[in-house]
């Protein structure tokens, strides 16, 4: 492999799928990462939200490699011991009473989906359809969640599209009340827009949805996928603003790296998933349990959420020091390690330029830098991070300047 690699080349076998930055990553541990000619960058992306837990994490490498050792899949034919553990310390520390396993975090969104509309049809028979979903929110790529996306540019050319969604502005309360009809089932939303650009719910919206979700007896459903495990400052987001979701849907974090999903749900929703109703063949494998397992072990006892939000707030204090003189930024904000920097320009030569000084980000939609660190990011590393963005920022405002 070349360092050269230039995505949707001919060369490759791959569908050119993903804009692919030349960079192959071969190694890493805790917040570094290696490329193939053994460059060493800082990784505040955490491959979008999912290594919270810092690269190569002890604890969740010795689950999995014991469970190498001894079988490494199962049908849900079978009772599966490590997924029960799994699911047990999941309840035990959320609202929610019962959990099914999923590969990712489309699929556990389509549970969700699934979940919603046949608790509406099957048990509590109003046989109502609809889920009302935010403008600049994302789901997933499969049909149903890239439908439930309140962003059109997912949508384009997979016409025609299933029905049963429909889409209001982010924190306008007015306008969701105006969208609520006999034939809603459930509202679903982020608690912070990562994708569509970094914007946390406001307090009062998140309210006025738990209130409008009892008034009408719609089922309130979380996208956790990025928000989730402890990457906020809480180990689901909903739990700021004190909210009690029926469902939540969680994956990214959850096994440390090794794929794997899960929507899970209050106590009267089990009906609603009778046996073959829903299922996955690799959903809550063995492997992938010993690595949730594992994942929830250490963050628990490491206190990783409440690292996350103190480092959360080391970095937003850092940033808004550091870069309150750089002309180019409009806005720095977040929630834990959540973090957006809004720019008044596109960010995608800020990241290429910040790759060769050594430190990984990713944006959120084309003008916000989105800054995930793992949660055990210390302060040296966010000094030499947030060092990194000023200077490229500065360049880059400079550039600007005499364009
Ligand atoms: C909030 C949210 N929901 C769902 C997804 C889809 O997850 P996956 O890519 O694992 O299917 C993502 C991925 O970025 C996400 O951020």
């Amino acid at each position: 492999m070349t360092k050269n690699i230039d995505a949707g080349k001919e060369a490759s076998a791959l569908f050119p799928t993903y804009a692919r930055y030349p960079i192959a990553l071969v190694k890493g541990q805790g917040s570094r990462v290696w490329d193939n000619e053994g460059k060493c960058y800082l990784d505040f992306m955490s491959g979008i939200a999912v290594t919270n837990l810092g690269h190569v994490p002890e604890r969740v490498k010795a689950r999995v490699q014991e469970q190498l050792n001894t079988l490494w899949h199962a049908s849900n034919l079978f009772h599966i011991p490590q997924q029960e553990q799994a699911a047990e310390l999941l309840t035990a520390n959320t609202c929610a009473d019962a959990v099914f396993f999923c590969n990712s975090g489309a699929e556990a969104n389509e549970a969700a989906i699934k979940l919603a509309r046949r608790y509406h049809t099957a048990v509590a028979k109003t046989g109502r359809s609809e889920i009302i979903t935010f403008h600049q929110s994302f789901h997933g790529r499969t049909l149903a969640t890239l439908t439930a996306t309140g962003q059109d540019k997912v949508k384009d050319g997979f016409a025609p599209l299933p029905a049963g969604f429909r889409y209001v502005p982010f924190n306008d309360s007015e306008a969701l009340k105006a969208a609520i009809t006999d034939n809603t089932a459930a509202i679903m939303l982020e608690i912070v827009q990562a994708e569509g650009g970094v914007f946390p719910i406001k307090a009062s919206f998140a309210q006025e949805v738990a209130a409008l979700c009892k008034e009408h007896g719609l089922l309130l459903i979380v996208d956790e996928v990025q928000t989730g495990m402890g990457r906020t400052g809480a180990l689901f987001a909903h739990e700021h603003y004190g909210l009690q979701p029926d469902v939540f849907t969680v994956a990214k974090g959850l096994g440390s790296g090794f794929p794997v999903g899960a929507m899970l749900a209050q106590e009267y929703l089990r009906a609603a998933f009778s046996p073959g109703t829903h299922g996955s063949t690799f959903g809550g494998n063995p492997l992938a349990m010993s690595a949730v397992v594992g994942t929830l072990e250490t963050m628990l006892e490491e206190k990783a959420a409440q690292r996350a939000a103190e480092k959360g707030t080391t970095l937003l204090n850092a940033l808004r020091v550091k870069l309150s003189d750089v002309p180019l930024v409009k806005d720095i904000r977040g929630l834990g390690l959540l973090v957006g920097i809004e720019c008044a320009e596109p960010v995608a030569d800020v990241i290429k330029e910040a790759q060769q000084a050594g430190l990984l980000f990713i944006s959120a939609g084309p003008n916000v830098i989105r800054l995930l660190p793992n949660l055990f990011v210390t302060d040296e590393e966010i000094e030499e991070a947030v060092a990194i963005i000023h200077d490229v920022l500065v360049k880059r405002s400079e550039v600007v300047a005499t364009a």
